[in-house]
């Protein structure tokens, strides 16, 4: 969830308005004089059931409790979520602690050069011996930055040192620990230093490998906020551009990786041995829909896999564009389908790929959807001749059937589940209900705060505002097609905002220095963790369109977004004479039958366009 979905599901907004203005109950809904301009009879009006407000007079405007707060006391968009944040008692990310972060990086920055140094030291004609055992050449040790720490114990905090950090900066960024009196030393002593970046290429922390028996094999950094593995996937900012391209393919180790990358398989990550996090999958979703696993065919590997579905195939659940919609231009963003290649008996990556690159292109070009694998190995591994293992199958099995989109696809795996059960799906569903309903009830992860029935989706995102952005900020031209695209159609603040300061952008500037412009006026109204949703825009996926289509996808995309914010509207009217039947307040009556008018409108004209999209497409 989003910092701005936890705030406004801990907030009524009857109670922070309630501080402006005093409401009257009307039904049910709330009403006051307007606090925004002068009037003698009440047309401000609050709906606690979605958790939204409107006047009806001469502002006619609304919003939610954000905007409200925005309004009333003329702040902008970071400073209502400061103060919004606060009263709900959720933490944001402050300044000292980001500038501890910087401090942070800057030591693991200088710690990074330092290990690269020592590489070429006497000390270290081990670990070089070591590599060159392992097959790596000096272009593969360069791009990784591969490095060494020396064995003494000291050497790097006194470098630290040296450079003008404290000793408490240092073991800040996790090279230094401090041990009893105040004594401090190297954390990493005589391994072989694998530095660790995030997706976006920045230094997170390092993985660092015994040279001989020692225990542990690889030392990784103390987790910290700067350093955290289950967000990483080593590699991944070498191989965006690749896994655009080709898909990508994640192996479980940092050797694995560097030899794929070694042997021109520039699409691979590793995942660092744990299981797959729903931060990690969420990255990898942004890429591409096409992910493969490799796998060792051991027993442990398949169950680091188990336990990473269980905890991450709620993303895979999320809803994606497509779904909810009629037009085939979201059909492109499917569910990402992610395959499971398994190696051969006793080898990992690293050694097939040095054996037989032809067997690892095979491997990973084909692999076997997730949902067959899972009843292969689920199935092998549960008993299903007595009740408890019938039980435990359905349970592992029934909520990932549960999570798929395509609902022929998931009646397929609901039978197949039957069959290993030996019964009817009638009787199956006797017991667990249909998938579609459950995947309904399903609580999220997310919704941990009982959800008002509110109009603002409580999800993390909102593909189709998503999808109009990426469009408009990367053919600035879709702005001149005369579509009325305005800020309140977005219901994700981080949008509405991302929008609005674009529109502060000059239309004359080409389109990098607007995206430059953009993310420094971003920086003022937004706290750092909305940066990453512009990013996420960005770099969303989009489908090869002609002007003509491009065109078309945004009209269609901003008539959606209208009609949803009529829709809205609506509601809320219904709500607001909840008590008053509407024919006895009869300009208002008139407001609903305009925009029931303007919905039929904006339908017929999105409908042909539809028809046309897929006219031009055949
Ligand atoms: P592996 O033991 O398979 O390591 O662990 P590897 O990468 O193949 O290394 P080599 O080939 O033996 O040198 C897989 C991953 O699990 C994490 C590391 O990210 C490793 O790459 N791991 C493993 C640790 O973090 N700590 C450990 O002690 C072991
Ligand atoms: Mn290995």
């Amino acid at each position: 969830m989003t910092v701005v979905d936890d705030v406004k599901s801990r907030l009524d907004i009857l109670e922070v308005v309630g501080h402006h203005v005093s409401l009257a109950r009307s039904g049910r809904s709330y009403k006051a004089n307007c606090p925004f301009h002068q009037e003698k009879t009440p047309s401000f009006f609050v709906f606690p059931d979605r958790q939204s407000w409107r006047c009806y007079g001469a502002c006619a405007t609304g919003g939610d409790v954000f905007s409200f707060v925005m309004r009333a006391e003329n702040l902008d968009f970071g400073e209502t979520l400061k103060s919004l944040a606060q009263q709900a008692g959720v933490a944001l990310p402050n300044r000292e602690r980001r500038a501890g972060q910087q401090t942070a990086s800057q030591v693991n920055d200088e710690a990074l050069v330092y290990f690269r140094e020592m590489l070429d030291s006497a000390q270290a004609a081990q670990a070089r011996t070591y590599l060159e055992k392992r097959g790596l050449d000096r272009e593969t040790i360069d791009k990784f930055e591969l490095g060494f720490s020396p064995a003494n114990g000291r050497s790097l905090k006194d470098h630290l040192t040296g450079k003008g950090f404290t000793p408490d900066q240092t073991v800040e960024a996790g090279v230094v620990r401090t041990g009893d009196n105040g004594w401090y030393g190297d954390l990493f002593r005589g391994r072989l230093m694998f530095p660790i970046r995030d997706g976006n290429g920045e230094l997170a922390g390092f993985g660092a490998r015994a040279l001989d028996d020692s225990q542990p094999k690889y030392l990784n950094s103390p987790r910290s906020p700067i350093f955290d593995k289950s967000r990483i996937l080593y590699a991944l900012y070498l191989a965006k551009e690749a896994a655009r391209e080709r898909g990508l393919v994640i192996v479980e180790g940092y050797m694995d990786a560097i030899a794929a990358h070694q042997h021109g398989f520039h699409n691979v990550v590793a995942s660092m041995g744990t299981a797959l996090t729903q931060e990690q999958v969420a990255q990898v979703k942004r890429l591409t829909s096409n992910v493969v696993m490799a796998l060792d065919p051991d027993n442990a590997g398949q169950q680091a896999t188990l336990r990473s579905l269980e905890s991450s195939w709620k993303v895979f659940q999320a809803p994606v564009a497509g779904r909810s919609g009629g037009t085939t231009l979201f059909q492109r963003q499917e569910m990402p389908e992610l395959k499971i290649a398994t190696l051969p008996a006793g080898e990992d990556p690293d050694q097939l790929i040095r054996r037989s690159p032809e067997e690892w292109t095979r491997l990973t070009e084909t692999g076997t959807p997730l949902m067959e694998y899972l009843f292969d190995v689920v199935g092998n591994q549960v008993d299903t001749g007595n009740a408890q293992g019938k039980t435990r199958l359905v349970e592992l099995m029934f909520p990932l059937i549960a999570a798929v989109s395509d609902p022929v696809q998931q009646d397929q795996y609901f039978q197949a589940l039957a069959d290993r059960l030996g019964v009817t799906q009638e009787t199956l569903r006797a017991s667990v209900g249909r998938p579609a309903a459950v995947r309904r009830a399903q609580p999220s992860a997310n919704r941990n705060v009982q959800a008002t029935p509110s109009a603002f989706a409580k999800l993390d995102n909102d593909p189709i505002e998503d999808y109009c952005l990426a469009l408009l900020l990367r053919h600035a031209e879709l702005a001149e097609t005369g579509e009325d695209l305005r800020p309140e159609y977005f219901r994700r603040h981080e949008n509405r905002e991302i929008f609005i300061q674009w529109q502060r952008t000059s239309p004359d500037d080409g389109i990098d220095v607007r995206m430059e412009a953009l993310h420094g006026l971003m920086q003022g109204v937004m706290n750092e963790e909305f940066s990453g949703h512009l990013e996420a825009i960005l770099e969303k996926q989009m489908p090869p369109l002609d002007l003509a289509m491009r065109r078309r996808a945004f009209s269609d995309t901003v008539r959606r977004l209208e009609e949803r914010h009529l829709k809205d509207m609506k509601a809320e009217e219904g709500l607001r004479f909840s008590e008053d039947p509407p024919d006895l307040v009869d300009d208002s009556h008139e407001d609903v039958l305009q925009i029931n008018q303007r919905i039929r409108e904006n339908q017929s004209a999105r409908y042909s366009t539809v028809t046309n999209i897929s006219a031009g497409r055949r």
